[in-house]
């Protein structure tokens, strides 16, 4: 479509749109989403020149996975957005089927570029990909330079979401990618520019380092120092259940390990968020030398269109700004300190749990310490069970009404619940598992509580949480 088709079409979908996406009782309060259409992937995560900028995956005409461009929002304090001009519309031939995921650096000369997937479809069902840059137009926009990056040899036309980093000395980037023989892999290149790109070779992947058939697909790599170590968090897909491990459709996790510029050696996988709905995450290191992360509260292809916030014509949410840190030699995230700057007034509980009183949830922080065994309960379709070392979240499925659930272990540690009308961060043990899930109950839930035995008890913080929305 001509740009100024489609800049058309979405004056059309926000004016015809935004009200009523506005006045959903599902809407987050202080979490971002879309005005109206489909969000997906946060993309771009960069503090810059004083400003943190998030882009993300937008459709802004629908709320099906078609039409993708890259919304732009920057905030000063992660708390408080501001819309920007739309950074990327698939309006060229080289990324006729989306401007598909990517990240932000400042170039050489201080310009904040953006590097992005353009993603091509053929009517016979291939399809091919370019990684592409765009740079900042000095108005608010980004002006296109095109690809600069074709498929390597020996790849399908899935290579995508490059994430480029300066180690000082050169810039690098990992691309997500599927081997011809549908191995999920991540792909580490190297640039003297940001035009000029060669392959090192993959760094991890199924069948490699250990980690044995895992996954067709890996999308969405970032890789970066954190403390004296090396992270890799991926999203593979194609990954069978293991009991209490990998049930969503698709997995999000992350690899510890040592990177030498060249080589990744690494331990096991384990999952970033073990609830419902988590992936595509992105990290950027801040000036105050944080690693921060957002996360996508979704997941891609799992009945998506079932969920209610379609009829009032948005989907999907981000998830809440994390910061991420080790306990010994375990990936650890919290909620940015930022967020507490929305707590209200505190009410505190301490007592068994049939006696907790009915509190609003529809936008809260709780801190939670809780004895024996039990259950919370959110608003009758969501449930955090406490049993011995373990932390069950239960939800009934907005689609077939039958109870589903995803586990944790537990230590017995502090849980810390963010609720944000149809969204639930779990972070448990002080951050050590995060659960999180969307839900969609009724008009003004309330958190309830059961005892599972004797001597079952509940400690309880409880704060509501301004409305903070995007201007
Ligand atoms: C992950 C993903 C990426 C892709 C983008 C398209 O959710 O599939 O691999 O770049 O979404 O919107």
């Amino acid at each position: 479509m001509k740009e100024t088709q489609f800049l058309n079409q979405i004056v059309r979908s926000l004016l015809a749109g935004q009200l009523k996406a506005a006045a959903d009782p599902h809407r987050p309060r202080w979490h971002l989403a879309a005005p109206v259409g489909l969000l997906n992937d946060p993309n771009g995560f960069i503090e810059h020149d004083g400003r943190y900028h998030l882009f993300y995956q937008w459709n802004p005409l629908g709320c099906e996975h078609r039409n993708k461009g890259w919304g732009h929002v920057t905030s000063t304090d992660l708390l408080h957005w501001q819309h920007e001009p739309v950074a990327l519309l698939p309006t060229e031939p080289y990324e006729s089927h989306g401007c598909y995921s990517g990240s932000a650096v400042s170039d050489e000369q201080g310009h904040l570029t953006l590097i992005y997937t353009g993603n091509v479809k053929y009517p016979d069902g291939s399809r091919t990909a370019y990684q592409c840059l765009a740079r900042a137009d000095g108005e608010g926009g980004f002006a296109k330079l095109g690809p600069v990056l074709e498929l390597p040899e020996g790849y399908s036309g899935h290579v995508r979401d490059p994430k480029v980093w300066h180690d000082g000395r050169q810039w690098l980037m990992v691309l997500g990618a599927r081997t011809l023989d549908d191995k999920g892999e991540v792909l580490l290149y190297r640039g003297e520019t940001l035009a000029d790109w060669q392959l090192v070779g993959p760094i991890a992947g199924s069948g490699r380092g250990g980690l044995g058939e895992f996954g067709y697909m890996w999308e969405c790599p970032d890789l970066f120092p954190l403390g004296d170590r090396h992270l890799l968090i991926s999203c593979p897909q194609g990954i069978a259940p293991v009991g209490e491990d990998y049930r969503n459709l698709y997995q999000c996790g992350w690899l510890a390990g040592d990177f030498d510029g060249t080589n990744f050696v690494h331990g096991a996988f384990h999952e970033l968020d073990r609830g419902f709905e988590f992936y595509a995450p992105q990290t950027t290191q801040d000036s105050q030398e944080r690693r921060l992360l957002f996360g996508w509260l979704g997941l891609p292809e799992e009945n998506e269109m079932s969920q209610p916030t379609v009829a009032h014509g948005w989907l999907h949410q981000m998830s809440c700004p994390r910061e991420l840190f080790w306990q010994g030699d375990w990936l650890c995230q919290r909620p940015v300190a930022e967020l507490a700057a929305l707590k209200g007034e505190q009410t505190r509980f301490e007592g068994a749990p049939d006696e907790l009183p009915a509190l609003a949830i529809d936008s809260a922080w709780l801190d939670v310490a809780l004895c024996g065994e039990g259950r919370l309960g959110f608003g009758a379709v969501v449930e955090l069970v406490w049993l011995p070392g373990r932390l069950v979240l239960r939800r009934k499925n907005w689609q077939s009404g039958e109870w589903e659930e995803r586990s944790a272990p537990w230590l017995g540690g502090k849980i810390t619940v963010l609720c944000d009308r149809s969204s639930l961060e779990c972070f448990v043990d002080g951050g050590r598992q995060s659960l999180s899930t969307r839900y969609f109950p009724g008009e003004n839930p309330v958190l309830s509580a059961r005892c599972g035995g004797d001597g079952s008890k509940i400690c309880l913080d409880h704060w509501p949480l301004a409305t903070c929305l995007v201007q």
